[in-house]
């Protein structure tokens, strides 16, 4: 098994077990993250990899394409040959046909043969299975109360198709064992985020409407929606990306610092601000929310598809894009808006965060041009960065002329190791327990509610999807481009 010693923590024997086992996204981000961490030692032998799958198990196919995918994530796929091999050894497919005592027999052999090890079950299917997959294993004991589940999103559709589903998970899984997954918390800019705020004093002093104008919190893809259209349609980006994923990131912006980093405390903060949201009407989801769909265009010089193409069919009220001027509205936030915007076939891929903050009072400058405001930039992909853009003197005998200028942090630059997956700190999290960076039942509830508030809204005021050109901004460019609009690029 792996040779390296350089982690010192020792986890209990593990089984995972993924249903969705052959599945896309077990295949390109559930194995390779756990390839990852073994191969960098994190743990040897004492854990095994169960997938599930429906289908008629051609093992050969799934083995192969499992090697591919472990293979793709890694440089120097010779130099561990060896690794891989050892890996692979450890994953198993069973074959699951229906959910039942019966059906899942194959699987209670399985764990039979490891009587000591803990079950971890990753729920990577439809979120309409979990209901009926949690019962069975019940029902066919194989929960106790060491088990854990690890849930995928989106939980539900609705507030009610989602409080449904966690109530019938919560018949077999305390809250303490259930792991509702958002990628983007595994992020390492994300986590540095609450390092950020909370260790620097000279940012925290600063974090508030007395001194920030607004926070633009920008996730703009230049993928479409590939061949997930099913799943796609019935969701939109406001479900696909701005109810989880946008959310989080506005939490871990404007929540209160937990008195100690401990799962419920950070969770308690991260509550708090959902419930401060400010709900949407149909007066104010016609002016304070854009929406669209793109159509054909071009990417890098590509041609590219509309989104009815993509999803084959004639018509659909499903946005591609969404933009949100969203309030928090508590004591530290109160008139500042957080811009939230998100988008398939945009012109670039970036994902960033924005502080703006407030310009000086007074310009003792007169004469100069007009000041800009510093901004904290932070960057989550395409590369992790952060910035401080101050204003700065330009150097010369001539009087006082100055500029923006950016301080950079490059993360690559200032820290030389591999930066981890998203997915290899959040499973290393649910094998150590520790649930800080997942969503509670009652933060997914008060996120529902607000989602709500949009969508129902949208519904009501019967709002159409403004068209754009895949490739660009989104809606009319201007959204997200132009200086005068109620959403300015940072
Ligand atoms: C997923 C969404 O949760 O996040 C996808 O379902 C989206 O539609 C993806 O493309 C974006 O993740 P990342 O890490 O590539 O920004």
């Amino acid at each position: 098994m792996s040779k390296k010693t350089k982690h010192s923590e020792k986890f209990d024997p593990f089984n995972i077990i993924v249903f969705g086992g052959d599945g896309d996204l077990a295949l390109r981000k559930i194995y390779p993250a756990l390839f990852h961490r073994f191969l960098d030692g994190q743990f040897h032998d004492n854990f095994n990899i169960a997938a599930i799958t429906r289908k008629e198990p051609e093992s050969l196919e799934f083995y192969e394409q499992l090697e591919r995918f472990i293979a793709n994530s890694i440089n120097g796929v010779e130099k561990h040959a060896l690794e891989i091999r050892q890996f692979m050894d450890k994953v198993c497919l069973i074959k699951i046909k229906e959910h039942s005592e019966k059906g899942y027999s194959g699987l209670s052999e399985f764990t039979a043969q490891f009587p000591d090890y803990r079950n971890i079950y990753y729920f990577s299917t439809p979120s309409a299975a979990f209901g009926e997959i949690a019962r069975t294993l019940k029902a066919a004991n194989l929960i106790d109360e060491y088990s854990k589940v690890v849930l995928e999103k989106p939980l539900g559709y609705s507030l009610e198709s989602s409080n449904a589903i966690n109530a019938s998970i919560s018949t077999a899984f305390q809250e303490n064992q259930i792991y509702r997954i958002d990628h983007y918390l595994g992020k390492e800019t994300v986590q540095n985020l609450m390092v950020l705020r909370f260790t620097n004093n000279l940012f925290e002093k600063a974090w508030n409407g007395e001194n920030i104008d607004n926070v633009q919190i920008t996730v703009s893809e230049n993928l479409g929606v590939e061949n997930r259209g099913d799943y796609y349609d019935n969701a939109g980006a406001l479900l696909d990306m701005v109810q989880n994923h946008l959310l989080q990131l506005l939490c871990l912006v404007a929540m209160e610092p937990p008195y100690i980093l401990d799962a419920d405390q950070v969770r308690n903060e991260k509550l708090k601000v959902l419930h401060s949201l400010r709900h949407f009407t149909k007066k104010t989801v016609l002016t304070d929310t854009a929406k669209g769909q793109y159509t054909r265009g071009s990417i890098n010089g590509q041609e590219v598809s509309s989104y009815l193409e993509d999803i084959q069919k004639y018509s659909s009220k499903t946005e591609t894009f969404v933009a949100i001027k969203a309030f928090v509205d508590n004591w530290r936030w109160k008139d500042v808006p957080f811009y939230l915007r998100t988008g398939k076939r945009m012109k670039k891929r970036y994902s960033e965060i924005v502080i703006n903050f407030k310009t000086v009072k007074h310009n003792i400058f007169p004469s100069q041009e007009k000041l800009s405001n510093n901004k904290l930039i932070i960057r989550l992909q395409p590369e992790e960065r952060i910035e401080l853009v101050q204003m700065t003197k330009i150097p010369g005998p001539g009087g006082y002329r100055y500029k923006p200028i950016s301080l950079k942090l490059d993360y690559v630059d200032s820290f030389k190791e591999r930066f981890p997956d998203a997915y290899e700190r959040l499973i290393i999290d649910v094998i150590r327990g520790n649930q800080t960076l997942f969503m509670r039942q009652d933060e997914l509830e008060a996120a529902w509610k607000w989602t709500e508030s949009i969508s129902n809204n949208w519904k009501a005021a019967n709002m159409p999807n403004a068209l754009y050109e895949a490739g660009s901004w989104g809606p009319g460019d201007s959204v997200m481009e132009g200086e005068d609009s109620w959403i300015t690029k940072a």
